[in-house]
C-alpha cells in the first residue's frame, strides 16, 4: 500500500519535481479532499498539503527551489506556491475550537493527530505522508479508508454539525457527488441539527459558499431532494421548501439563455416566497448585481412565464425580455414558458437597433425632451414587428411620432 500511495503521489503531474524537493524540509503530507480523491482514482486532485511546522516558510522555500511562485495568506498561517499548471495549497497543521456553535473556530499549531481529528468526515480526515520515511505513508485514524469503500460520510463526534452546520450541506454534497450514503448515526444528528439550531449559528457567508457548492453539483436535483429530505431547505429557513426538480430544470436552462446555472438555481430555490425570504438571499453576501439577479429572476419568472404563453407581438417581447437578467429567462422556461419567443428574443430581438438617434431627430428640428425619447421607442416597436425598415423608413416614422405627439 505504502509503496503503491508513493507512486502514485508521485506520477501526479509536476509531482517527481516536487517530492525531492521537499525532503530536509518540515514533515508534509496530503490531507483532506486530496487524499480521498487519490484512493477514489479521481482525476483531478485538489493538492492540500498540511505541515507539521511553519507553512509558509515551507511554501516559500519550495517556491524558491523549483523557481515558482508562493502567495502567502494572512488568515490561518497558509500558502499556495504556483508551479507552471501545479498549485499546492500549504496549511500548517492545527487544533480547532469552536468557541460556540457555528463560530469560526479557533486555531492553533498542533500536531497531525490533532489536525485530522479536527475535519469534518472520517473520508475527509486521512493524510498520506509525503517526506522521509513516511513518503506513501496513510494516516487513518478515524477508519476513513474503510468509509470510502463502504461509500458512507460519517462524523467523527457527535458535535460536529453543532460545532459546523455547513457540514449538513457538505455531507449531502458529498452523497450525490461520490453515490455514498450518510451513515445511520450520522443522519440522526444531521437530522437533530437540521430540525434544531439548523443553520442559524452560521454567517451567510459560509452558507452562501456551501450552498452554492451544492447547487452547482452535476446531480444537483438528487442533492436539493436529499436536503429537503432531510429538512435542510427549512433549516435555511423557514419559509424555503426546495423544488428539486424546478432547480433541475433552472439549472439545465440556464445553459440555454446565457444564465449562471448557480444563480438560476438559486433563484428557483427561493421562488417559492421571494418576498419573505428576500432578507436571507440579502445576508448571503453575494455581489449587489448578483443578488438583484436572484431575486428579480424568483419574483419575475411566474408573470413571465404566464405573459409569455399569449401570443405575442416581437415589440412585446421584447418589451417583456429587455431588462430581465438571464436568470429569469432561466427560470421562466423552467416554469413551463414556451422557448420560442425566449429564443427569438436572443437570436434576434436584443440585437435589433435603430439606425437613427435622437440627433438626426434634433436636426430635423426636434427639440430635447420626453417626445423625442417615446419617438424612438415608438420607432423601435415599429421596427421590431417588421413596419418599418432602413433609415428613410425610419426618420420619417418617428419624426410623425414625434409631430403628433407634439400636436397632442
Ligand atoms: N473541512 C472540514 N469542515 C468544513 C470544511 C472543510 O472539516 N466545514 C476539512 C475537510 O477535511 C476537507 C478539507 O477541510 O476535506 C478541505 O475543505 P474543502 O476544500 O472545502 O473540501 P475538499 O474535500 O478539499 O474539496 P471538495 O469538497 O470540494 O471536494
Amino acid at each position: 500500500m505504502t509503496a503503491e500511495l508513493r507512486e502514485r503521489i508521485a506520477s501526479l503531474p509536476g509531482m517527481e519535481r516536487v517530492l525531492p524537493a521537499l525532503e530536509g524540509l518540515d514533515p508534509a503530507y496530503l490531507v483532506g479532499g486530496a487524499v480521498r480523491d487519490l484512493l477514489l482514482g479521481v482525476e483531478h486532485l485538489d493538492l492540500d498539503v498540511a505541515v507539521d511546522g511553519d507553512a509558509r516558510r515551507l511554501a516559500r522555500e519550495l517556491a524558491d527551489r523549483l523557481g515558482g511562485d508562493a502567495v502567502e495568506h494572512e488568515r490561518f498561517g497558509t500558502a499556495t506556491v504556483t508551479l507552471g499548471d501545479l498549485e499546492l495549497d500549504f496549511a500548517s497543521t492545527r487544533r480547532e475550537t469552536y468557541p460556540r456553535p457555528g463560530a469560526l473556530p479557533e486555531v492553533e499549531p498542533a500536531p497531525l493527530a490533532e489536525d485530522l481529528r479536527r475535519r469534518d468526515f472520517t473520508v475527509n480526515a486521512m493524510a498520506i505522508g509525503l517526506t522521509g520515511g513516511d513518503a506513501g505513508v496513510l494516516h487513518d485514524p478515524h477508519g476513513g479508508r474503510a468509509d470510502l469503500e463502504q461509500g458512507l460520510v460519517r462524523v467523527l463526534h457527535d458535535r460536529s454539525f453543532e460545532d459546523d452546520p455547513t457540514r449538513l450541506l457538505r455531507a449531502v454534497r458529498y452523497e450525490t457527488r461520490l453515490g455514498f450514503r450518510i451513515e445511520p448515526h450520522t443522519e440522526a444528528l444531521a437530522r437533530a441539527q437540521a430540525s434544531g439550531d439548523g443553520l442559524s449559528t452560521v454567517s451567510g457567508a459560509r452558507v452562501r459558499d456551501e450552498l452554492l457548492d451544492l447547487l452547482g453539483e452535476p446531480e444537483v436535483g438528487a442533492a436539493v431532494a436529499r436536503m429537503a429530505e432531510l429538512g435542510l431547505d427549512r433549516a435555511l429557513h423557514p419559509l424555503l421548501r426546495a423544488d428539486a426538480r424546478l432547480i433541475e430544470r433552472a439549472r439545465d436552462a440556464a445553459s440555454e439563455v446565457g444564465a449562471d446555472p448557480v444563480l438560476a438555481a438559486l433563484a428557483a430555490l427561493v421562488a417559492c416566497d421571494p418576498d419573505g425570504l428576500a432578507g436571507w438571499v440579502d445576508d448571503l453576501h453575494l455581489t449587489r448585481g448578483r443578488s438583484a439577479a436572484v431575486l428579480r429572476a424568483a419574483r419575475g419568472a411566474r408573470p413571465l412565464a404566464d405573459a409569455l404563453r399569449r401570443e405575442l407581438a416581437p415589440s412585446a417581447v421584447h418589451a417583456l425580455l429587455h431588462s430581465e437578467p438571464p436568470e429569469a429567462l432561466a427560470l421562466a422556461l423552467a416554469l413551463g414558458a414556451p422557448e420560442e419567443p425566449i429564443r427569438a428574443y436572443l437570436d434576434t430581438l436584443r440585437d435589433v437597433k435603430l439606425e437613427i438617434t435622437g440627433e438626426d431627430l434634433k436636426r430635423a428640428g426636434i427639440p430635447e425632451g420626453p417626445a423625442l425619447g417615446r419617438a424612438l421607442r415608438e420607432t423601435l416597436r415599429l421596427k421590431l414587428d417588421g413596419v418599418v425598415s432602413g433609415r428613410g423608413d425610419e426618420l420619417r416614422a418617428a419624426l410623425e411620432t414625434a409631430r403628433r405627439r407634439e400636436g397632442e
